[in-house]
C-alpha cells in the first residue's frame, strides 16, 4: 500500500508580518516546515511540499526530507494539489496536510488513513467542531452519516453557516479519486480560487463515498499570526514537557520550562522553573538544573548541578557544578566533578577532571589539564589584538588569585604562580613563578 504524503506551503502568509516565510517560524525548536514533515513521515517516508513563496528557503531547510513542487501564482488549495499530480500517480492514497498545522498529530494522521482504507472509502476527511467557525469550510452531511460536501465560509448560505462542524484541510484520498476529482474542479466561486473542498463534491456526485474523523479544535489551529503561533508553541512545548515528566524527568513547573523538541533528558533529573533548553541537547540522569540556565546544542552528563548559567555548544562531564552565572561558550569541554563557579567564563578550552575554576575567571584558548586550581580572577590573556594563541596548565597546577597567563605559555606539571603574577614565560614543572613588583612600604607618607 502506497500512502503519498502531499504538504501545501506554497502560501505567504502574509498576517506573520514577516520577512521570514511563514514556514520558517519556529516553535519549540523546529521550524513549522520541519513540524508539518514529522507528521506527514508517519505515512509517506518523503513527503512532497508545495513551495511557492521564498521557496529557496523553505527547501533549504528541508533538504532531503521532503521532494518539492513549484506553484506559481497561489490560486487555492486544489491548484496546490495539482502542481502535486506527478507525485500522487502511482501512489494508493494521497493524504493533503498544510505547512503551517503545527498541532496535528501523527495519530490523527494515521486514524484518517486507517479510516480510508478500513471502510473502503473514496475519501476521508479531518475535521473539529469549533467555537467558532468564522472564516472555515463547513462540513455538510446527508443522512446516512457521509460527507456530501464542503461548502466555504464566504460561499455558504445562512443555514450552512450554523454548521460548527469544520474543514481542517487534512485529507486522506483514493488518490485515482482525487486525480480524477482534481481534472473537474472548477473555480467559480467567490475568490475565482480552486478549491481543494470541491473534489468531495465531485466524488460524492460520482457515486463515491466518503467520511469525517475528528481531531479536537486545537489540533486543526493553522498558525497564521504571532498569536496563533504562541498559542501553538505553547502546546507543544506542554506535550513535550508531559513526555520528559511521563519517562521521569522532574519539571517543577512545567508551565515555565522551555525545552525543544529534539532535547534528551534521563530521568531523575530536576529542572527547574526559567530553563530554556534548546537545540540538540543531551542531559544526563541525575542532573539539577536551577532556573534562568540557557543551554543549547551541548552535552552535559550524569548528575551534574547547574545554577543559573549558559552553556552554549559545549560539554559537560558528571558530577560537575556549574555556576552561578558561569558562561560556557562554544567548544568549551569540562571534564568530570569540576567546579566552574560563578561569574566563570570558558571559550574554546578543554578543562580536565577535578579541576576547580571558583570564581571571576576567563579561559579562552586553553588546554588546563586535571586536579588544576585556578584561582580567583585568573585570566588568560589569549589575544594579542591580532591572533588567539593556546595557553597549557598542566596537571595538579596551582594558578594564584589574579594570575594573567599571557597566550602562548605553559605551566608546569605541579607548579604554582604567585598570585598577581602575568605570566610570560613557561612555568617549569615544580616550580613556583613569581611575575610581579615587590611592595615598597614609604614610611610616614601620608605626614610628609
Ligand atoms: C482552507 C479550506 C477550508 C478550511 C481551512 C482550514 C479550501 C478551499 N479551504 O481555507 O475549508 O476550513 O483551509 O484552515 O481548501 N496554499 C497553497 N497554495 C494555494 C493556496 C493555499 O499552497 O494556492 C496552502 C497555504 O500555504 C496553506 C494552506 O494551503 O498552508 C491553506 O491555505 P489557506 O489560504 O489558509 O486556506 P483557506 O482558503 O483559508
Ligand atoms: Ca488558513
Amino acid at each position: 500500500m502506497k500512502v503519498k504524503g502531499i504538504i501545501l506551503a506554497a502560501g505567504k502568509g502574509t498576517r506573520m508580518k514577516s520577512d521570514i516565510p511563514k514556514v520558517l517560524h519556529r516553535a519549540a525548536g523546529r521550524t513549522m516546515a520541519e513540524w508539518a514533515v514529522n507528521s506527514a513521515l508517519s505515512v509517506d517516508e518523503k513527503p512532497t511540499v508545495v513551495v511557492g513563496h521564498s521557496k529557496e528557503e523553505v527547501m533549504q531547510i528541508l533538504e532531503g526530507k521532503a521532494d518539492f513542487v513549484f506553484q506559481l501564482e497561489q490560486k487555492g488549495t486544489g491548484h496546490a494539489v495539482m502542481m502535486a499530480k506527478e507525485n500522487i500517480k502511482g501512489s494508493d492514497y494521497t493524504v493533503i496536510t498544510y505547512g503551517d498545522m503545527i498541532l496535528l498529530r501523527k495519530e490523527s494522521i494515521e486514524g484518517l488513513v486507517d479510516l480510508t482504507i478500513n471502510e473502503n472509502l473514496d475519501a476521508a476527511v479531518l475535521t473539529a467542531f469549533a467555537d467558532d467557525p468564522t472564516g472555515l469550510g463547513r462540513i455538510i452531511n446527508n443522512s446516512e452519516g457521509y460527507v456530501e460536501k464542503i461548502v466555504e465560509h464566504r460561499d455558504a448560505n445562512e443555514e450552512q453557516l450554523k454548521i460548527n462542524e469544520i474543514n481542517t484541510g487534512v485529507f486522506c484520498f483514493k488518490s485515482d479519486a482525487l486525480l480524477d476529482a482534481l481534472g473537474k474542479i472548477g473555480c467559480d466561486n467567490s475568490q475565482g480560487e480552486y478549491y481543494l473542498t470541491d473534489a468531495v463534491e465531485i466524488i460524492n456526485k460520482s457515486g463515491g463515498r466518503i467520511k469525517s474523523a475528528h481531531c479536537d479544535a486545537l489540533e486543526a489551529l493553522g498558525t497564521n499570526d504571532r498569536a496563533q503561533l504562541a498559542l501553538s508553541a505553547k502546546e507543544l512545548r506542554r506535550r513535550i514537557n508531559n513526555e520528559h515528566m511521563i519517562n521521569g524527568v522532574t519539571l517543577i513547573d512545567p508551565d515555565n520550562t522551555y525545552i525543544d523538541a529534539d532535547v534528551k533528558i534521563g530521568n531523575d533529573t530536576i529542572i527547574y522553573p526559567g530553563c530554556v533548553i534548546e537545540g540538540k541537547t543531551e542531559i544526563g540522569s541525575g542532573c539539577v538544573i536551577y532556573g534562568a540556565t540557557n543551554i543549547k546544542d551541548s552535552k552535559i552528563a550524569e548528575n551534574v548541578t547547574i545554577k543559573a548559567s549558559n552553556i552554549l555548544h559545549s560539554s559537560v562531564g558528571s558530577g560537575t557544578n556549574v555556576g552561578p552565572n558561569a558562561y560556557l561558550r562554544p567548544k568549551s569541554k569540562i571534564g568530570k566533578n569540576c567546579k566552574i563557579g560563578d561569574f566563570v567564563e570558558i571559550k574554546n578550552s578543554d578543562i580536565g577532571d577535578d579541576t576547580k575554576i571558583s570564581h571571576l575567571t576567563y579561559v579562552g584558548d586553553a588546554d588546563i589539564g586535571k586536579d588544576v586550581n585556578l584561582g580567583c580572577g585568573v585570566v588568560v590573556v589569549n589575544y594579542d589584538g591580532k591572533n588567539k594563541n593556546r595557553t597549557v596548565v598542566e596537571d595538579n597546577a596551582f594558578v594564584g588569585c589574579n594570575t594573567n597567563l599571557v597566550s602562548p605559555v605553559r605551566v608546569g606539571k605541579g607548579a604554582y604562580t604567585a598570585a598577581g603574577s602575568t605570566i610570560t614565560e613557561d612555568v617549569p614543572e615544580g616550580a613556583l613563578a613569581i611575575a610581579r613588583s615587590r611592595q615598597i612600604n614609604k614610611e610616614d607618607w601620608k605626614k610628609k
